[in-house]
């Protein structure tokens, strides 16, 4: 299906997103503390090829001229995040100015040529000093994060009018300490049940603290959510898909958008509760401004024949992205409406959305990434139908402006719109920049004496 600009509104953001760790580079730059990442990287074994965000797309040095990038793309909006060893080294107590400098630049020169700045608060980076006290499986890291905030927001509260405390809690939680796939690679699930609580915890006292600072700011918190369908009717598989979802969706939704976690989540998790406290529910859902879903795929489940639990299966007859995972453009449809209809969500950003595809730079020097293309067209017509059909969405992030350190799979998957040569760090638009650049400008209202004529 073909998508169509002219039918969002003119309000609509059209952004691209990105995260410190991936881009930025410069990790012991003008006194940026350790990371779990840096740490975590330098285990050999943790990322494909022995990679790092040490250099990554050197954004640091280079983001007035990706911001260049960003404007001939006719962006509304950048999403990028803030690094918190770059601000507080130690995790807390000393401030390091030069890490604010940064970021502080950084939206003086978005600001300079119209675009949003949309800044993530913490996208996966913590102090690696707060990782050795204990990390989010402890409470005090909750409440290290308040004083990261009040640094940042008293900062840049001035100009930055939309803020999400934490990128997909699931996964820095979950892949962080329960899988250990993620820094910092702990593999124990109570660690990673109590992690996920503290971090909701720790988005609720920051919503205050940010409003505080910067009063007239929308603030919002992201969801990495993927559709979960049982493989068949058969209620094994029905019940698989129940837990799966409660464990990976709802046991955030729930706390955040309700004050409750699900009662057939706690019974499922009961040797591992999640150390509430009281208040803290009431804290978590502090009203928000916005949720931000991520979603690039759909989970398929059945139920394990000798423990009932849920296992994911492959997509019978999808296309595959780079990562393995399915084209399907219905789940983020499905999520947005779910979003809308059951919780109630006033406000939606597709914060995050696209794909990684094996891009070469071909004998003309260009990188002709038709199935990139085809997939975010596919993916945007989505979002425009759940927009007619009522659902308050209000921009759409492309998953990413440059091809950037994925995690654990190092250098190895590009997301990008534009293709970052790794030796030389030279970046070339791809066709789906393009594709995306007029996709853009064709939404837009005409200019007046164009318009005339
Ligand atoms: C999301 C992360 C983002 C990026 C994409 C591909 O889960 O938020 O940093 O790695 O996946």
């Amino acid at each position: 299906m073909t998508a169509r600009a002219e039918i969002f509104p003119p309000a609509f953001l059209w952004g691209a997103a990105t995260a410190a760790y991936q881009i930025e580079g410069a990790t012991a730059e003008d006194g940026r503390g350790e990371s779990i990442w840096d740490r975590f990287c330098a285990t050999p074994g943790n990322v494909r090829n022995g990679d790092s965000g040490a250099v990554a797309c050197d954004f640091y040095h280079r983001y007035r001229d990706d911001i260049g990038l960003m404007r001939e793309l006719g962006l509304d909006a950048f999403r990028f995040s803030i690094a918190w060893p770059r601000v507080l080294p130690d995790g807390r107590g000393r401030v390091n100015a030069a890490g604010l400098d940064f970021y502080d630049r950084l939206v003086d020169t978005l600001l300079e040529v119209g675009i949003r700045p949309f800044p993530t608060l913490y996208h996966w980076d913590l102090p690696q000093a707060l990782e050795d006290a204990g990390g989010w499986p402890a409470r005090a890291t909750a409440e290290a994060f308040v004083e990261y905030v009040d640094a940042v927001a008293a900062r840049l509260g001035d100009r930055v009018t939309d803020w999400t405390t934490h990128n997909e809690p699931f996964c820095s939680s979950w892949l962080g300490y329960g899988t250990g796939l993620h820094a910092p690679g702990r593999t124990n699930v109570a660690d990673a049940i109590a992690a996920a609580h503290h971090l909701l915890l720790s988005h609720g006292w920051a919503v205050e603290v940010i409003r505080r600072h910067s009063p007239e700011a929308e603030v919002g918190i992201v969801f990495d959510l993927w559709p979960v369908q049982p493989m068949s009717d058969d209620p094994a598989d029905v019940e698989a898909a129940r837990i799966m979802d409660g464990f990976n969706s709802r046991r955030f939704l729930d706390p955040v958008l309700r004050g409750e976690y699900p009662a057939d989540v706690l019974e499922e998790l009961a040797p591992v509760a999640p150390p509430v406290a009281d208040g803290d529910l009431a804290v978590i859902a502090e009203p928000i401004d916005f949720i931000g879903v991520n979603n690039y795929s759909r989970w398929i489940v059945r139920a394990d024949p000798a423990s009932g639990k849920p296992l994911a299966v492959r997509a019978p007859e999808g296309q595959l992205t780079d990562m393995g995972w399915e084209v399907c453009p219905d789940g983020l449809y499905e999520v947005i409406m779910r979003l809308h209809r059951d919780y109630r969500v006033q406000k939606i950003y597709v914060t995050e959305n696209g794909a990684a595809f094996p891009d070469v730079v071909t004998h003309d020097g260009r990188v002709h990434d038709v199935e990139r293309q085809t997939y975010l067209a596919d993916y945007i017509e989505a979002t425009g139908r759940a927009l007619a059909d009522g659902a308050p969405v209000a921009g759409y992030f492309v998953w990413s402006l440059l091809d950037n350190f994925e995690w654990s799979s190092g250098y190895a998957k590009r997301f990008g719109l534009v293709y970052v040569d790794y030796p030389t760090l030279r970046r070339i638009p791809k066709d789906s920049y393009c594709w995306y650049r007029d996709f853009i400008a064709a939404g837009r209202p005409e200019p007046a004496s164009s318009a005339q004529a």
